[in-house]
């Protein structure tokens, strides 16, 4: 299959690139696209056939499921059976922007979209191009994150290239993602809410709004307990992976760098690539060959927008050992934490 590359942004409108974009989703096919929060892969949510073939290209369990991607609240009551008071209340203030809701699924959304439960995942997108998408198509668009499964998100137009050229029928660029990192996931189906992962939108300013919430207890664990399942499916596969093995290294500033030096030379010594994630203020303490600035260690924005595409750099230049610095703390520290967590397989070092 030929992929069709089109930039639509705000400062690139021709809206031929949203017609023919919104005839592809009409008719079941799929078109890569940008979101605040990183690109997604989109297919007709109320399609079974488009939801098979989001599976397949992306090479993703379809016990996995999908955050559908709505530009109006009235697309509540065609995808769900009734948003709680919460629900609206998170609605308000946060949407549209980066936080996903669990509500009970109506008859309307497919089994194949929602990996067969009877809920369903829901997202209005802030994203200029997104939303312009929805709202030409007329299509409540499904869409996971448009990497191959197991690869890191992507956060530009490329890195979707790089996985699902030839594999979709369209890639919209849209440039940078502004984010960095996935929505937040919070499931409004129990008495008190629970964030099934974090993001953007952080526990405190969610409880800011609705008052006291959960966090699935799966999240930060150093060990996984396998008798202990996720509540959102994706949870549970190693994903945000890099190819090379990666683990966070915590303690002082002084025995990171000491703990750090160490194993980059032993690996080095040995003739193997290895490299450091590193804040930008950290940089000249370390002497690997790689380093790779991440950002101000105090600047989580920057961190949460870098992580990605230095996982991917990582890939491509074939570095078999990762070490990075730890980003543990509150607020969209919890998001980074979360993601690195995974990214290297619940590896912790303590310096
Ligand atoms: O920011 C985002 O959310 C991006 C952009 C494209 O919107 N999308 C995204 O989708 O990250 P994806 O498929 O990579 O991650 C969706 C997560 C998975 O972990 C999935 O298991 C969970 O949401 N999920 C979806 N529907 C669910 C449901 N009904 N109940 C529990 N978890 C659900
Ligand atoms: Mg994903």
């Amino acid at each position: 299959m030929d992929t069709i590359i089109k930039k639509y942004d705000e400062t690139h409108r021709d809206p031929e690139v949203i017609e023919q974009a919104a005839a592809i989703l009409q008719a079941g096919g799929l078109v890569a696209f940008p979101t605040e929060t990183v690109y997604g892969l989109g297919g007709d949510a109320l399609n079974p056939h488009a939801s098979a073939r989001i599976y397949a290209a992306k090479g993703r369990p379809s016990d996995n499921p999908l955050i559908v991607h709505i530009a109006d609240m009235e697309a509540l009551e065609v995808l769900t059976a009734g948003v709680p008071e919460k629900g609206k209340l998170l609605a308000q203030a946060f949407w549209p922007g980066p936080m996903t809701m669990i509500f009970n699924k109506s008859a309307a959304v497919p089994l194949e979209t929602t990996g067969g439960l009877d809920t369903v995942a829901v997202r209005m997108p802030s994203h200029f191009t997104a939303r312009e998408l929805i709202r030409g198509s007329g299509v409540y668009i499904a869409a996971p994150s448009a990497n191959l499964s197991g690869r890191p998100s992507p956060t530009c137009a490329e890195h979707c290239i790089q996985d699902l050229s030839g594999r979709v029928d369209m890639i919209i660029d849209g440039g940078r993602v502004q984010i960095g990192l996935e929505s937040t996931i919070i499931d409004l189906t129990c008495e008190v809410p629970v964030i099934l992962r974090p993001g953007y939108i952080t526990r405190e300013m969610i409880e800011a709004v609705i008052g006291e919430v959960e966090l699935d207890r799966t999240l930060f664990m150093e060990r996984p307990d396998p008798d202990l399942r996720p509540k959102a499916p994706g949870m549970k596969y190693r994903h945000y992976a890099p190819k090379g093995e990666m683990a966070i290294v915590e303690g002082s500033r002084e025995a990171v760098a000491e703990k750090i030096n160490s194993l980059t030379y032993a690996h080095e010594e040995r003739g193997e690539k290895c490299a450091v994630i590193s804040a930008e203020e950290d940089l000249s303490l370390y002497r690997a060959r790689n380093v790779f600035n991440i950002g101000g260690g105090h600047d989580e924005e920057a961190v949460a927008a870098n992580l990605y595409a230095t996982l991917r750099e990582m890939d491509d230049l074939g570095i078999e050992y990762i070490y990075s610095e730890s980003f543990a703390g509150s607020g969209l520290r919890a998001a980074i934490m979360n993601r690195l967590i995974k990214a290297a397989g619940h590896r912790i070092i303590q310096a």
